[in-house]
């Protein structure tokens, strides 16, 4: 059977697009997998420098440097390359998502 999509169907779809994916800046992170990346690589140095008991002070400091889902990202990338993590990008994905829904709740 033939399905023609309605123009009026199609351009519901292409209204829903772009609000899509707004809602998720770093859609399909596994956040468990970043959760464990997270505790194993991040928090300790985080903690040591900015304080607060899961490491979470550096994210939710009033002058944190990430304002953006794309400064996310770099900062992140930052502190990947600095200590020569060499993480997949995938990898760094699932850790920026699971950054974004822990504490900076862009959408
Ligand atoms: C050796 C220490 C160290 C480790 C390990 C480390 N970071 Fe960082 N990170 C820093 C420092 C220092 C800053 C603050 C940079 C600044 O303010 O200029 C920072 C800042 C950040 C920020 C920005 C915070 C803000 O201000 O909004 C993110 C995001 C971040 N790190 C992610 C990570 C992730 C993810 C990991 C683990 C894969 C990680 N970092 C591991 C030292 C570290």
């Amino acid at each position: 059977m033939r399905t023609d999509l309605s123009s009026a169907t199609l351009t519901a779809l292409l209204l829903a697009l772009p609000f899509t994916v707004r809602a998720a800046p770093f859609p399909d992170a596994d956040h468990a997998v970043a959760k464990d990346m997270h505790t194993r690589m991040c928090v300790e140095c985080h903690e040591r420098r900015f304080g607060g008991e899961d490491g979470s002070a550096i994210y939710l400091r009033p002058d944190r440097r990430v304002t953006t889902p794309s400064a996310l990202s770099q900062q992140l990338t930052a502190c990947t390359t600095m200590l020569n993590l060499d993480l997949f990008p995938e990898d760094e994905h699932h850790l920026a998502g699971y950054l974004n829904k822990l504490y900076y709740k862009f959408e």
